[in-house]
């Protein structure tokens, strides 16, 4: 992603590695769109902790930040005997595991590292072999967020109003994003639409995550409160849907994502508005039989009762937000408690298709791809709705 600072554009991932200092190097997300910070973790321990607490979050972006913490976690080991070794892998794979547990993506790339270091005899090797499958995975990553863009920018019409959903944006992955991705590569085809971006309470990652990218890549967008979207699409203001995925059943075609989307999804339908969920192959669940079994996520009350973002200092004439300071302030009652799930599960009859990096898919026929989808081969053998 090109970032512009001090009137400088410069090209960042949203994770990276390096290799020298073993450190996972992140975009502070939670001072955007505010102030634009890098963090490195020191160890394992603190790239769980940037996962649990979002200093990086998106389901790509977690998902590579999960493959280097691997690496990190396995580089850090001193010794060479493979029992004492495997077993830290085990412990460095499970507090990963656990810093977030609807997205599929962390598990399906730590489980790809796991495999790829298998061809290791020693512990050194296997070591070298982590951090070469982590760099891979996130490599894959921006290929298969490139091949999403390529896939999904014949749906953007010039002119059409698209909205958006939470972020699946630069920043949800390790660069361009998926839901994203077609806009972007639209743009660079020269085409000309507006972007609706849910507010997308309670942490807001559509108000501060994606609007501020739509602004650094100069597309035409508005920030809506979640609540006006079924006015927006009433009155045929809105042209297309597209959001990401958490994780995406490969047996059912149901997809978590943000809380709300199944929300705008039912709208979608009632107005008759094209839905479609841009995701790369590493957010396939093929193993769970039901979105029931999806573990939801539930966050701190906090969220909800509360509201986060920088005081803007009440002297400065221009309101510039640099000026202040981030605090949260209580909105809701102060006695009353809240329910907090991260993440609903859209069915697939309310969804057009998937976009993937192999074509689009109806939700349903991704299983009888199983083969196709999970092989080498799949490149060349895409599928069609
Ligand atoms: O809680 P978050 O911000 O990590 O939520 C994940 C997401 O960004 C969204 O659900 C997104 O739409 C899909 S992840 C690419």
């Amino acid at each position: 992603m090109n970032v512009v600072l001090n009137g400088l554009s410069r090209h960042y991932r949203t994770v990276s590695f390096d290799a020298a200092t073993n450190a996972v190097v992140l975009i502070e997300q939670r001072m955007l769109p505010h102030q634009f910070q890098l963090v490195q973790t020191a160890d394992y321990r603190e790239t769980a902790a940037a996962i649990r607490d979002m200093i990086v979050r998106g389901a790509g972006a977690i998902g590579a930040t999960a493959a280097y913490g691997l690496a990190q976690g396995v580089r850090a080991f001193r010794g060479s005997g493979l029992a004492a070794f495997e077993k830290h892998v085990a412990r460095v794979f499970q507090a990963l595991a656990d810093a977030r547990p609807t997205a599929v993506d962390p598990l399906n790339a730590m489980r790809g590292v796991l495999a790829e270091m298998q061809a290791g005899e020693t512990v050194a090797e296997r070591q070298a072999l982590a951090l070469a499958a982590a760099e891979e995975f996130a490599h894959e990553n921006v290929n298969n967020c490139r091949a999403i863009g390529q896939q999904g920018a014949r749906l953007i019409r010039h002119g059409m109003t698209v909205l958006t959903h939470c972020n699946a944006g630069w920043l949800a992955f390790v660069d361009i994003g998926t839901a994203t991705a077609p806009l972007y590569a639209a743009q660079a085809r020269g085409k000309r639409f507006r972007v609706i971006c849910d507010e997308t309470r309670p942490r807001c990652q559509g108000s501060s995550l994606t609007a501020w990218e739509l602004a650094q890549q100069g597309i035409e967008h508005r920030v809506i409160a979640d609540n006006a979207a079924g006015h927006l699409m009433q009155r045929g203001e809105i042209d297309l849907v597209i959001v990401g995925s958490d994780r995406v059943l490969g047996r059912t075609g149901e997809v978590a994502n943000k809380i709300g989307t199944y929300t705008k999804a039912v709208l979608a339908h009632r107005h008759k508005i094209p839905f479609y969920v841009a995701i790369p192959l590493s957010t396939i669940d093929w193993t769970l039989e039901s979105g029931e079994a999806i573990p939801i996520e539930e966050r701190d009350a906090d969220e909800v009762l509360c509201a986060d973002g920088l005081l803007l200092h009440p002297q400065s004439s221009t309101r510039n937000p640099q000026s202040g300071r981030r605090v949260q302030i209580r909105v809701a009652n102060p006695t009353s408690r809240a329910l907090n799930p991260g993440f609903d599960v859209t069915p697939p009859e309310l969804i057009t298709a998937i976009i993937t990096p192999l074509g689009l898919f109806k939700p349903k026929d991704l299983w009888p791809h199983l083969h196709s989808l999970t092989s080498q081969s799949a490149a060349r053998n895409p599928g069609r709705t």
